[in-house]
């Protein structure tokens, strides 16, 4: 694949810039930021509510975007594409909308020990709200799901909300075999994918998934922040409550009483984030363009390229599966005794971005063992000559810190 970078103006801005910190967010091209300021230009006004052409056109393109996202996803129809704030909103609306509504008391929600928090937050509070149980599925010695280790009643799991991607692990899971393992032993479990770490590298199909939810975020796929999307089998929409009320989700509203708007409004309370949206369309067309297939197999060749350097390196600790199948370009180490965040900011001083800490999923680090990492994350536009980079900063790290 070519060298993508030219097509982000980031770059042109900081020459120097080695950006490894893509599953916190990625970087925007040129033509989702025209796509955001032209929107701006020639044709804002508010959507769904205007009869004068400007909204008309305004609601088109906003539109258009719901299809393009079904199209991209492979979901059967644009009613099963809610336009929310982001994956955290995304997975409360299912929680709130839905297993609020359909759990009860002793049912058993499957989530894993890789899950980021927005994947476990919501599902504690539920269980403290209505009582039903969590089961946390544990990892291999090699960072992968142990996911036949399930203890209890399979008939009592309503619902397998995972991530398909580990933020910080970099390891996908295979949520065929899982679906199919929990489905063969119980009955009628519904599934919840977090899709946000796999959706900007992996093409995705929902319904190879068979999954009834699946959760993302556009600014992690080039797209602009603030713009998040659930995806919902219709006929579950259909019986879903909205997590907001008020604006623009109503049928008809009386002193007395309301009725709800249909799906996918019903769950689009206020005004939506509309040149956000926009921008996200943009990106999923840079993304097909440049095909996700050969996005997948262009960051698999650095990944391999990545992991061989890290085996290569002394005193480095990774966190993550060491061979590339069945995992993406997220590395998280650890070099020697040095805490996370001296080891980013000594790697910042070379202009590189890595994220340290936590990364949003402590329930991970308290099972290893550990209160950090440090963290490179690749994209579409990173190169061999990056990862070349992050590992002489992380000789630099090692010498100021007499590893
Ligand atoms: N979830 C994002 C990350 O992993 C913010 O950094």
């Amino acid at each position: 694949m070519k060298n993508l970078k030219k097509d982000f103006p980031i770059f042109k801005t900081y020459p120097e810039l080695v950006y490894l910190d893509n599953s916190a967010t990625s970087q925007k091209s040129q033509s989702v930021i025209e796509a955001v300021d032209t929107f701006y230009k020639n044709y804002n006004a508010n959507i769904h509510r205007g009869i004068y052409d400007l909204s008309q056109t305004a609601t088109d393109m906003f539109e258009n975007v719901r299809k393009k996202v079904a199209h991209f996803i492979n979901a059967d129809s644009e009613k099963e594409i809610v336009f929310t704030a982001s994956t955290t909103e995304s997975i409360n609306l299912v929680a709130t909308g839905w297993a609020k509504k359909f759990l009860k008391k002793g049912d058993v929600v499957v989530l894993s020990e890789m899950e980021h928090h927005s994947n476990i937050i919501p599902w504690q509070r539920l269980r403290d709200e209505i009582g039903i149980t969590l089961f946390f599925l544990p990892l291999t010695d090699d960072y992968r799901l142990d996911y036949q280790k399930f203890s209890g009643d399979f008939s009592k799991v309503k619902l397998l909300a995972l991530t398909h991607v580990s933020n910080v692990l970099g390891t996908i899971n295979p949520i065929e075999e899982i679906v199919a393992y929990f489905r063969e032993n119980g009955s009628g479990v519904k599934v919840l994918l977090d899709i946000a770490q796999s959706i900007p590298h992996l093409s995705i199909d929902v319904k190879k998934f068979t999954c009834d939810f699946a959760a993302f975020s556009s600014h992690k796929m080039l797209g602009p922040s603030g713009v998040g999307v659930l995806y919902a089998k219709k006929e579950i929409l259909e019986q879903m409550d909205p997590l907001l009320v008020g604006s623009h989700m109503i049928g008809r509203v009386t002193k007395e009483k309301v009725t709800y708007a249909d799906i996918p409004e019903r769950f689009e309370s206020g005004t939506r984030n509309i040149e956000g949206v926009i921008g996200l369309g943009t990106a999923i067309d840079y993304l097909q363009q440049t095909g996700m297939k050969e996005i997948e197999k262009y960051e698999k060749e650095v990944t391999e390229y990545a992991l061989e350097k890290f085996a290569s390196v002394g005193k480095i600790k990774l966190f993550g599966p060491k061979i590339s199948h069945n995992r993406i370009g997220v590395f998280s180490f650890a070099v020697g005794t040095v805490h996370a965040h001296d080891t980013a900011e000594i790697l910042n001083r070379f202009h590189i971005a890595v994220r340290s800490g936590h990364h949003c999923a402590q329930v991970l680090m308290e099972c290893l063992g550990i209160s950090g990492t440090t963290r490179a994350s690749i994209y579409l536009y990173n190169t061999k000559e990056d990862i070349d980079a992050l590992i002489k900063g992380i000789e630099e790290v090692k010498d100021t810190f007499k590893q």
